[in-house]
């Protein structure tokens, strides 16, 4: 039997990450992480001594991937050709590389089964850009949550503080800008809700008013 799927899309830090997290948990769902593929495919490409600009060789470190998502508890490790890199592929600079490589319509196709194969029972939440309009596009609930790029920007600046790091705000909105601009202007799979998607703006909500609003989505489309 098919695996139900909700989709989580929308921008850069606008809390897609932790909401999914939480959803998978509640439900007991497995979980798409897609922007770790993406990711983990810029980092592989960096560190293999290939040009994020050379498509091609790019597209050939994303077809042969060899990544491990190995489940510890709670927690996900995930594994980048024998070396663990589940906070390596959390700076800022590969979000950035990763955004670049997204934009290659052969690394998405290299990457699209991969992401496929997370769909089995009892269900999974997947989050990304694309999951409603291209990966899962048969998903019965999809949700598309989006907040201002100055509140994305203060979620982002806080989550690095408590990473002991020590963000400038003004740096932090340039990048969510400038990946905004990339991840939606793209021809390959551009970001914006499905047609059929729910909309959610979270820059006024709490985590757990958005997860309430989701939850109370699940119940009306099931
Ligand atoms: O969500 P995250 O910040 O980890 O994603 C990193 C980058 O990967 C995004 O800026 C976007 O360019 C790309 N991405 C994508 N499609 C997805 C998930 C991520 O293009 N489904």
């Amino acid at each position: 039997s098919q695996a139900p799927i909700i989709t989580l899309d929308g921008p850069g830090g606008v809390g897609k990450g932790t909401i999914s997290a939480l959803l998978a948990e509640k439900l007991g769902w497995h979980f798409l992480d897609s922007g770790a593929l993406y990711r983990l495919t810029a980092l592989a490409a960096i560190n293999h001594g290939v040009s994020l600009k050379d498509e091609q060789a790019v597209a050939l470190i994303a077809e042969h991937l060899d990544v491990q998502f190995v489940q510890n508890d709670t927690v996900t490790h995930i594994v980048l050709e024998n070396e663990k890199v589940t906070e390596a592929i959390r700076t800022e600079e590969i979000g950035t590389s990763a955004s670049i490589v997204a934009a290659y319509g052969r690394v998405r196709d290299a990457l699209l089964k991969r992401q496929r194969a997370f769909a089995v029972m009892p269900g999974l939440v997947a989050d990304g850009r694309d999951m409603g309009t291209v990966v899962f596009p048969d998903a019965p609930l999809k949700i598309f949550m989006n907040a201002s790029a100055q509140e994305r920007a203060k979620r982002r600046v806080k989550q690095l503080q408590q990473k002991g790091l020590l963000p400038d705000y003004d740096t932090v909105l340039a990048d969510i800008t400038a990946r905004d601009e990339r991840d939606q202007s793209r021809s390959a799979a551009p970001l914006k809700p499905a047609d059929d998607a729910i909309l959610i703006d979270t820059t006024e909500l709490s985590i757990e008013q958005v997860l309430d609003a989701v939850l109370e989505a699940a119940q009306q489309r099931a």
